[in-house]
């Protein structure tokens, strides 16, 4: 049988880690072949591949980014459709699909198997708000780079008696924030499952800088202040139409400044959380994914992802991954608010 992986949507650490479990034990225990699609739905929709060898793999699981390439392409618009696809893996010789990325691609690979074509899936995102799945990996190297940054900026906040406002990535969910927030010690951390007041903001700040610290706030680029209706974007659309995040800390610092008279400083994580190298926790659980992902192949459980239930790797449909979004439960935050101040 001959399989053919993907990765698409925004990277993340770990993507390799996948690709080698998978062709690795793919070769040795099913006598799988493999190739890799360029660039997530574009090289299915172009029919472009790479052969994947044990020699291709060696080695990758530490390597960050994808070897593949990706995209954001909708394999249902322009050249593409079912149709297509299906020529396509005809006149390669391709007889089922490994999808690796988050709920677009899921929700593509859905579609895809829905009509008949072959497809097992990998979850991942770096914002970790993939349903039926306790952790994706990506999500775990995002926070410990977003950790040290934090870190760091405390100590050169503590030097200038300033309050800090580090912004981390997460469109829809606060766990990124939430998880470097914690670790760092954060006297606020404010995420987009939890709308608060700029005066609730401040009080926190105050609070702590009454305490003699340098205040710290880890905002989540998705995080929207009670005063505002939507999410701050002011960079226009990404290739599926949504708005590019963003920028919220330069908004909020210096509207604590005005309402604190501390000196505030933003920074913006962006792109550096998902770069670089994967932690081993996400190495390992993104080299089990991808081991899981070729035994789904091998027992044809076509339309289901591979994900982490507990410590172990279970099998669940599509659909459990679709719809709902993993969002940071009530009780962690109240758990965390303990803290802020
Ligand atoms: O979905 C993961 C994510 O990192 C979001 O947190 C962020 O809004 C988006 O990707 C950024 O994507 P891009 O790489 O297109 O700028």
């Amino acid at each position: 049988m001959k399989i053919g992986i993907l990765t698409s949507g925004g990277d993340c650490p770990g993507l390799n880690a996948v690709i080698r479990g998978a062709v690795l034990k793919g070769i040795k225990i099913y006598d799988q072949e493999f190739v890799g699609f360029h660039d997530g739905w574009r090289g299915v929709v172009e029919g472009e591949v790479t052969e994947l060898t044990r020699h291709s793999v060696r080695g990758i699981s530490k390597q960050g980014g994808t070897i593949l390439g990706t995209s954001r392409t909708n394999p249902f618009e322009g050249n593409g459709g079912p149709e297509v696809i299906k020529a396509n893996m005809d006149r390669l010789g391709i007889d089922a699909i490994i999808a690796i990325g988050g709920e677009g691609t899921l929700a593509a690979a859905k579609r895809l198997t829905d009509v008949g074509l072959k497809i097992v899936g990998v979850p991942k995102t770096v914002d970790n708000d993939l349903d039926a799945t306790d952790y994706t990996f990506g999500f775990d190297t995002a926070v410990q780079i977003a950790t040290e940054a934090i870190d760091r900026l405390r100590t050169t906040g503590e030097s200038h008696h300033r309050c800090m406002i580090a912004e981390v990535m997460g469109r829809h969910v606060g766990w990124i924030a939430l998880h470097a927030g914690m670790a760092s010690g954060a006297h606020a951390i404010l995420i987009p499952e939890q709308q608060v007041s700029i005066e609730q903001i401040a009080e926190w700040v105050k609070e702590a800088h009454d305490r003699g610290r340098a205040p710290l706030v880890v905002v989540a680029e998705g995080f929207v202040p009670a005063h505002m209706e939507t999410p701050h974007s002011e960079r226009g659309l990404d290739t599926f139409g949504r708005p590019r995040l963003g920028g919220i800390a330069d908004q909020l610092a210096p509207e604590i400044e005005a309402r604190t008279g501390i000196e505030t400083r933003a920074t913006i994580l962006g792109h550096i959380q998902r770069g670089g190298v994967p932690s081993a926790f996400d190495r390992v659980l993104a080299t089990r994914l991808g081991m899981a992902a070729v035994d789904s192949v091998a027992e044809e459980r076509w339309g289901t992802m591979v994900s982490l239930s507990g410590t172990e790797i279970a099998h669940v449909g599509f659909e459990a991954a679709l719809g709902n979004l993993k969002t940071v439960p009530q009780h962690r935050y109240d758990e965390a608010e303990v803290l802020f101040g």
